[in-house]
């Protein structure tokens, strides 16, 4: 069996043929899959790619908008909430009435963290071990009951994730959610190029390496999925997006839609203030009212550690990746010619050398393309920026156990001291030196307004309403 013509064709026109090199050693399963993998290749974004990789290189933010460049002033979310009064109303009304949808983005390989499995099913629950899911939906579920309202959710897993995300969470019953709520959608894959020939990787004899084609790809992807009509046909006005590895994630703290719908912004975007020129986080210009994420690679060192006089640094809205859109701006935005740009990072890839023999390489060998949701941002015509205080927002999880940041251990932290925050908020002591952990039915005070105020807990536990819950002395569950 040869290859079919038209694959043969278009691999010659792009210079990939490369990729059939195995063709005549493969069996019938092995030459299908292969042919089928190459047939649902886009063509056309493959161009893009080769641009991006050629001549985009190296282009980067353009310079004269970094010069003219501020932090948008925004708005900010202090702790207690006590600042944020006057937009809560307007975001438990939207909840109320149902018209705030969530999208979660799980389509990462978390190749950092080497977890088995996709980022969200690791147990990262302090006491529970509960994972990123279970966590993140319970908290949704916990909304919808709140309300009154049950929440949309429209989730992203990518051909990395997508089979065992889907198998999980039906195993476990969506953690509450109703499953007519919840709407999967598999963004696209895009093939990493060698740097050297910008040619195409085999990761098999009949398998081309891909990769997830960034958060970005969430736009096309939820279109491609009808999602956007999928969210209109249940009311949906506002969607708030938010990342599987962060467990702190709060896309839908009602003050937060509130400052959404009270500035009538298109986006409203959640950042945490950048002390330190070297925090690999981007950040949130602004300039002649166009505003833009840019990442920390692309922010030259003379301007990220440029500071303010009041000390702040000059570029300090560190962006979250949680964001709140007006659901008719998605629509425009998927409607508009223009599709988000590439972006490419030097990576390592493993890949078959041309006599079939695994290569792991140490230093980056290939780009892998990505897309950006935040290059929305200069298509708003509003963009609101509410700081929020990380301790009670973002805790991402990166790393392995035993990195020197965003790891299990520094996550769990952060969970454990929120909890004991917000225990000490109600007048609940805890011991010093004990994990406790909030389950994720506990939005805020409200859920632990029964507590007696001057209890105290001694031992390691999970707080669930009222009661608590501890696991013998305190060893987690399972081991993660
Ligand atoms: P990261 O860029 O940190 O990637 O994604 P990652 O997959 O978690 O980890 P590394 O870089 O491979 O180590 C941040 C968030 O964006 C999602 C991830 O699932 C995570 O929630 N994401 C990332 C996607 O959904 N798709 C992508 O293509 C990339």
């Amino acid at each position: 069996m040869q290859p079919p013509r038209h694959i043969v064709e278009s691999l010659e026109q792009a210079g990939q043929a490369g990729v059939l090199r195995f063709w005549n050693e493969l069996d019938d399963e092995g030459r299908t899959r292969l042919a089928r993998q190459l047939e649902e290749i886009d063509w056309s974004v493959f161009d893009d790619m080769r641009h991006a990789a050629t001549v985009a290189a190296d282009e980067g933010v353009d310079p004269a908008f970094l010069s003219v460049a501020s932090t948008p002033a925004g708005q900010r979310l202090s702790p207690d909430h006590r600042s944020a009064a006057a937009w809560r109303p307007a975001g438990e009304e939207a909840l109320a009435i149902g018209q705030v949808g969530a999208i979660l983005v799980a389509g990462g390989q978390a190749s950092r963290l080497r977890c088995d499995g996709p980022k969200g099913v690791y147990p990262i629950g302090p006491i529970s071990r509960a994972s990123l899911f279970e966590i993140l939906l319970g908290r949704l579920a916990a909304i919808g009951r709140r309300y009154g309202r049950e929440v949309p959710l429209a989730i992203m897993t990518s051909s990395s994730t997508d089979a065992e995300t889907k198998a999980y969470l039906e195993a476990h019953r969506f953690f509450g959610l109703d499953p007519d709520a919840v709407l999967f959608f598999r963004q696209a894959d895009l093939p990493p190029l060698a740097i050297d020939s910008l040619t195409m990787l085999l990761d098999a004899p009949d398998h081309v390496a891909m990769a997830p084609d960034g958060h970005g790809g969430m736009l096309r992807a939820l279109s491609a999925a009808g999602g956007i009509d999928w969210f209109a046909r249940r009311g949906i006005e506002h969607v708030s997006s938010f990342q599987v590895d962060n467990p702190l994630a709060s896309p839908l703290d009602p003050a937060f839609l509130g400052m959404h719908l009270v500035s009538n912004s298109d986006i409203t975007t959640q950042v945490v203030e950048k002390r330190e020129p070297d925090e690999r986080v981007g950040v949130v210009v602004e300039a002649g009212g166009v505003c833009r994420v840019v990442e920390y690679s692309d922010l030259p060192k003379t301007l990220s550690g440029e500071r303010l006089p009041d000390g702040r640094l000059r570029f300090h809205a560190g962006s979250i990746a949680v964001h709140c859109f007006r659901l008719a701006f998605l629509a425009e935005a998927v409607a508009g010619k223009s599709s988000l740009p590439l972006h490419l990072a030097r990576k390592a890839v493993s890949f078959l050398d041309e006599s079939g023999k695994r290569v792991s390489p140490t230093t980056p060998n290939a780009f892998k393309f990505e897309r950006f949701i935040f290059d929305l941002f200069p298509l708003a015509r509003r963009v609101t920026t509410v700081m929020i205080d990380p301790a009670e927002g973002f805790a991402p999880l990166k790393h392995p156990p035993g990195s020197v940041a965003d790891s299990p251990e520094h996550v769990r932290r952060a969970m454990v001291t929120q909890a004991r925050r917000l225990l000490s908020r109600m007048e609940v002591a805890v011991a010093d030196g004990i994990d406790v952990e909030l389950a994720p039915s506990i939005i805020d005070e409200f859920d632990l307004r029964h507590m007696p105020p001057g209890s105290r807990i001694e031992r390691p536990c999970v707080v669930i309403g009222e009661s608590v819950v501890s696991w013998g002395d305190g060893t987690p569950r399972s081991s993660s």
